[in-house]
């Protein structure tokens, strides 16, 4: 059932991820078409944020996704996800969803074209890159020029990645990056080239760790610029407000 507020945020070009207490942050939900980069270090989230999103989209809104991973093996995203109830397989069957596993002997030119014609054909309107940090470790050098500097080529692959991403129409993408390595990643560079920029934090808070999430960036949004708690819960992400 989609509530009237959804309605108007489609209406308004707003991909609503459903994530819970996180819409309301970015003026009702990803605008439409746009690249948002998810920013964390190992563990704080990401990739369940990206699985959320996905099936939110399919189980609320019908729409079809596309998780890409060069990190995880198909079944560990699987399990993964069933832990917060959410049968991916079923949404695979169902023709909702497709998990696509990049292994690195792939990554030969002319892969990343064909993967976006793939994803264009399906019928994508999410898809979820998981992370843009290994595929800037892992693809370079099959995309490399003779006798281009690694650092330089890792900037260009990146620029021209995130421009073709651009190309696939009405699809809204949310790439993960590994906070923690920001020199491999360019990642002054991603946050330039995308859209939108989400930072998760794990950090200790009062004698325990506490993951928080905030919107550094979103254009053609009028973004929250407070830090919010993040939660893990049974169902899937929680962003609370601020006490
Ligand atoms: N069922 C669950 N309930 C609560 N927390 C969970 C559950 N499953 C995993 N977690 C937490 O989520 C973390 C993993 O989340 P996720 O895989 O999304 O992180 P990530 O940011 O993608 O990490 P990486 O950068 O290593 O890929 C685990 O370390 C654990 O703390
Ligand atoms: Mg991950």
């Amino acid at each position: 059932m989609i509530f009237k507020l959804d309605m108007e945020n489609y209406i308004m070009g707003r991909v609503i991820t459903g994530i819970k207490g996180f819409d309301k942050l970015v003026d009702g939900g990803f605008p439409l078409g746009s690249i948002v980069l998810l920013s964390g270090q190992p563990g704080t989230g990401k990739t369940i944020f990206g699985l959320n999103y996905l099936f939110n989209g399919a189980k609320k809104f019908n729409e079809r996704g596309v998780f890409i991973t060069l990190e995880e093996d198909r079944n560990s995203l699987l399990e993964q996800a069933k832990q917060f109830g959410w049968d991916l397989a079923k949404l695979e069957r169902d023709g909702l969803l497709q998990l696509i596993t990049i292994r690195t002997f792939e990554l030969k030119k002319g892969y990343m074209e064909q993967l976006f014609s793939k994803v264009e054909k399906f019928g994508a309107k999410r898809l979820v890159i998981d992370s843009l940090s290994s595929l800037s470790i892992k693809i370079p050098t099959a995309y490399m020029k003779l006798n281009e500097v690694n650092d330089f080529a890792i900037r260009r692959f990146i620029y021209e990645f995130t421009d073709k991403l651009k190309d696939i129409n009405g699809i809204t993408t949310l790439l993960t990056q590994q906070s923690s390595e920001n020199l491999v990643d360019k990642s002054d560079l991603a946050e330039f080239m995308c859209d939108g920029v989400i930072k998760i934090s794990f950090e200790p808070m009062g004698g325990k760790y506490s993951r928080s999430l905030i919107v550094k960036k979103m254009r053609r949004t009028r973004n929250e610029e407070d830090i919010h708690p993040l939660e893990i819960s049974k169902d899937g992400i929680v962003i609370h407000d601020i006490k």
